[in-house]
């Protein structure tokens, strides 16, 4: 018999987001503040105590699980938990979400590895720009790497892009050339009030309807009932198919009611919601049991019914969640 969990609003959850780590190589301006505290390493969940997790996951009917971070490729052993998971029987795909920084040296093990899809962060096409966004960030290392994702032979690569009113919203139609000259997706995402970043988020919101009437000066967007499993709506370009156009748009239209997830942070919370603080702690209960998943299983089906129906993201961007973007993998 097949299992599934479903939720206490009759929501299918079968897909589950990883963070492996919350440290990063880059500072991105929406996701983290200047100075950062790192988790110490015996916070943090083993990378068998991942894999037990996603186990336990796929076990249960979980379809997809997304690797994420701070940055996944920065945990030592990804590469070895990816051909693990990517193995276990049930299991549709393995994909993940990187800032593109290492995929020189790591999208070909990577796709060896089962990772069907990489989403690569890339909010600006100016290297000057792309450093003050990522503070510390070189674009050339991510153009790169970008090029190397679409060597090594993976299903799909999409360009996810924050975009920040007065930072990016003039490379819209860039960015979008962009994907179309490479035959990638991207996907245009409203900032989420995360943590306390030191700066007005409310100043910065650029919604989707606005990248929508950009884009509509260039190209014509038809309407696609496809999903690939995640928050985006997706639309055509008329003359280009081999680009779609994701709006992930969490304040403009939010997308809970179809919300099919969560997410373990890098230190084994099981987080019900990214809008919510409700939670339930994986690591104890790992710790706790290293020889039987029932206490965790039962632990899990539990928390499911308590997951929050949707988020609560205010426009005029103040923080009700103070964990940072990083400690939950987006
Ligand atoms: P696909 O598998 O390609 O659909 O990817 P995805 O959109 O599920 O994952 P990705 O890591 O690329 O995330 C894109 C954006 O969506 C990020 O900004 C995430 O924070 C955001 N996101 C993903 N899931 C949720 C969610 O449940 N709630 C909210 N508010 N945002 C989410
Ligand atoms: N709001 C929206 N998206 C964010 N990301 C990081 N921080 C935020 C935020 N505050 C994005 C990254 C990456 C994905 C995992 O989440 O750009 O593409
Ligand atoms: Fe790192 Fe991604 Fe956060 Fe940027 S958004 S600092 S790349 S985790």
């Amino acid at each position: 018999m097949t299992t599934t969990w479903v939720d206490g609003f009759g929501r299918t959850i079968d897909y589950v987001r990883i963070s492996v780590t919350d440290r990063c190589d880059f500072r991105c301006i929406y996701c983290m503040s200047e100075e950062m505290t790192f988790l110490p390493r015996q916070r943090i969940l083993t990378l068998e105590e991942i894999f037990r997790c996603a186990q336990l996951f796929v076990a249960n009917g979980v379809k997809k699980i997304r690797l994420t971070g701070g940055e996944p490729l920065v945990r030592k052993g990804i590469v070895g938990l990816c051909e693990k998971i990517s193995a276990l029987p049930g299991l549709r795909e393995l994909v993940m979400t990187t800032n593109g920084s290492q995929l020189t040296r790591y999208a070909k093990p990577l796709a060896q590895a089962g990772v069907k899809r990489l989403n690569i962060s890339l909010d600006t096409l100016c290297p000057e720009r792309f450093r003050a966004l990522t503070r510390v960030g070189d674009l050339h290392q991510v153009l790169a790497g970008i090029d190397a994702a679409l060597e090594a032979g993976f299903e799909a690569v999409k360009i996810n892009s924050v975009i920040l009113n007065g930072h990016n919203e003039d490379e819209v139609l860039r960015l979008t050339e962009f994907a179309v000259s490479k035959g990638l997706d991207i996907s245009f995402i409203e900032e989420m009030p995360l943590g306390h970043v030191g700066r007005s988020r409310a100043r910065s919101l650029f919604r989707s309807d606005q990248v929508r009437a950009l884009l509509e000066q260039q190209y014509q967007l038809l309407p696609s009932s496809e999903s690939s499993g995640g928050p985006a709506r997706y639309m055509h370009l008329q003359d280009y198919p081999q680009t779609r156009i994701g709006f992930i748009s969490p304040h403009s239209n939010n997308f809970c009611s179809t919300c099919n997830r969560v997410r373990l942070t890098a230190e084994g919370r099981l987080l019900l919601c990214l809008g919510n603080e409700d939670d339930l702690d994986m690591r104890a209960l790992l710790r706790r049991h290293p020889l039987d998943d029932e206490p965790l299983l039962e632990a899990v089906k539990k928390a499911l019914k308590y997951k929050p129906e949707r988020h609560n993201f205010s426009a005029d961007g103040e923080v009700q969640i103070v964990r940072f973007m990083n400690a939950s993998g987006g």
